[in-house]
């Protein structure tokens, strides 16, 4: 729990505002770039990178089939989640040959761009990056991988991307312009310029608006139910639940720009989904470990801690999509400290084995006394104010 010892406070007081993001991590300082204010995220439209970006993150042209886009399966209208529900009860997505799927759940890629590069942390943990184990450092780098993955857009490589962009004029006349002239005409510098102005896009206020009930609650602008309230507090709170030790990037429950993630690696002793396991052939998802730059078994089945933003709208849940509903995966923590939560209430059965039985973070997860019924409910009605305003509306069907 390093993040609330002195050497924070002090930090953030030295600098006067803690939105300097300055993380202490043991001892080491590591400086992040200073996020951008709300009110200084350009919109796609003030940014011709940015909104090339865009249009190449829909174009379904850009996979084997001419059939799926980035957007396919992080869909801006279901919180930039796969909602498609084709495999699996929604699990994992299916790619455009129309038959591979992957072995992970897509995440949301809504507020991915706060994930610090990927780094080494001087007690030997690993944090930041893109993907669920952070093989790839940053969002341009991140978006090379998706157009030659054969489970998903499954381009031959990234001259084949460049070859299906310059089928377009119109793009290729905005890479000139935006780019450099003739810049599609070599592979390597036309595809880092397309995983650039797909990178520009995603960082854009489009994918992280900050105007949640949570976020308009912290500005004054409403107030919480009492229920959202106590969530709030016991989700905030070391002593009854401690999800904060995890789940909370600024030491100040104040800041505005909270993405309720430390972005740390853990294993919390998530079940194998039986269902994914049946169709792959028994993978077990080692999660960190299966970043080919870590090869220390002591990261087996850790996973990036994922941002609670829009959570109650992008199940199903973990990173094999094991758990339907937010309500079960509350469940799941409080298994840790009660001894009367044996069920799985999606099975009926007592919970499954972890997919990776090494390694667990008891020491995180065995904190606080049990949660009887009424507090899991009221964590889960917290979670659903970090529900962006343009996703409301899902609630209702959730
Ligand atoms: C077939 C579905 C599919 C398509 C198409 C797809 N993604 Fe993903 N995306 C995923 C999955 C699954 C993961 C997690 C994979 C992993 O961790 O190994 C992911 C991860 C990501 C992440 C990392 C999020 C995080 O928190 O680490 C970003 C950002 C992202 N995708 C953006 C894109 C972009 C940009 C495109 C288009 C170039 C794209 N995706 C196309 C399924 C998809
Ligand atoms: C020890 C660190 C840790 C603690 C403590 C912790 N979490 Fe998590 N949380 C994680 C990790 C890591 C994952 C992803 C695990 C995976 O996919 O295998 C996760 C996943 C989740 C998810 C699923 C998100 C998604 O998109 O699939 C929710 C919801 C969640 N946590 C809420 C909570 C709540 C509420 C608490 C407190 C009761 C809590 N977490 C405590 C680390 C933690």
């Amino acid at each position: 729990m390093l993040r609330f010892s002195i050497g924070v406070i002090t930090v953030c007081f030295l600098l006067t505002a803690c939105n300097e993001s300055v993380q202490v991590s043991d001892s080491a300082l590591v400086v992040k770039p200073k996020p951008q204010k709300l009110s200084d995220l350009p919109v796609p439209s003030a940014d011709p990178k940015a909104l090339l970006g865009s249009q190449l993150f829909f174009d379904v042209n850009l996979s084997k089939e001419r059939n799926q886009s980035c957007a396919t399966c992080h869909d801006i209208a279901n919180g930039f989640v796969d909602k498609r529900n084709d495999v699996l009860s929604g699990a994992v997505s299916l790619g455009s040959d129309g038959h591979s799927i992957g072995t992970r759940n897509t995440p949301t890629a809504a507020y991915a761009a706060f994930s610090p590069p990927f780094h080494r942390m001087v007690n030997g943990e690993y944090r930041g990056g893109q993907f669920l184990d952070g093989r790839e450092s940053g969002l341009a780098e991140q978006a090379t991988g998706p157009f030659v993955n054969a489970v998903e857009m499954a381009l031959p490589d990234g001259a084949g991307v460049v070859a299906r962009v310059k089928e377009n004029t119109r793009y290729e006349n905005l890479f000139n312009e935006l780019y450099g002239e003739d810049i599609l005409e070599d592979d390597v510098k036309g595809y880092a310029a397309i995983a650039d102005a797909i990178a520009t896009f995603e960082k854009t206020a489009l994918f992280m608006p900050f105007d949640s009930r949570y976020d308009r609650a912290l500005r004054g602008e409403i107030r919480l139910t009492p229920e959202e309230e106590l969530g709030k507090t016991l989700f905030f709170s070391q002593q009854f639940t401690n999800c904060n030790a995890c789940h909370q990037l600024n030491a100040s429950p104040f800041y505005e720009q909270e993405t309720f993630t430390n972005y740390e690696y853990r294993n919390i002793g998530v079940p194998a989904n039986a269902a994914v396991t049946a169709r792959n052939g028994g993978f077990i998802d080692n999660g960190l470990l299966d970043n080919p730059a870590i090869n220390d078994p002591k990261h087996a089945g850790k996973f990036k801690v994922p941002t609670l933003r829009n959570v109650a709208v992008t199940g199903p849940y973990m990173h094999n999509g094991v758990f339907q509903d937010l309500r079960t995966v509350i469940m799941f923590y409080d298994k840790y400290n009660n001894p009367s939560r044996t069920i799985n209430p999606e099975t009926g059965l007592p919970w499954a084995e972890p997919e990776v039985a090494t390694n667990i973070d008891m020491e995180n997860l065995e904190i606080g006394p049990a949660l009887p019924d009424q507090r899991v409910d009221a964590i889960v009605a917290f979670l659903k104010t970090l529900t962006d305003k343009r996703y409301e509306h899902l609630l209702e069907t959730e």
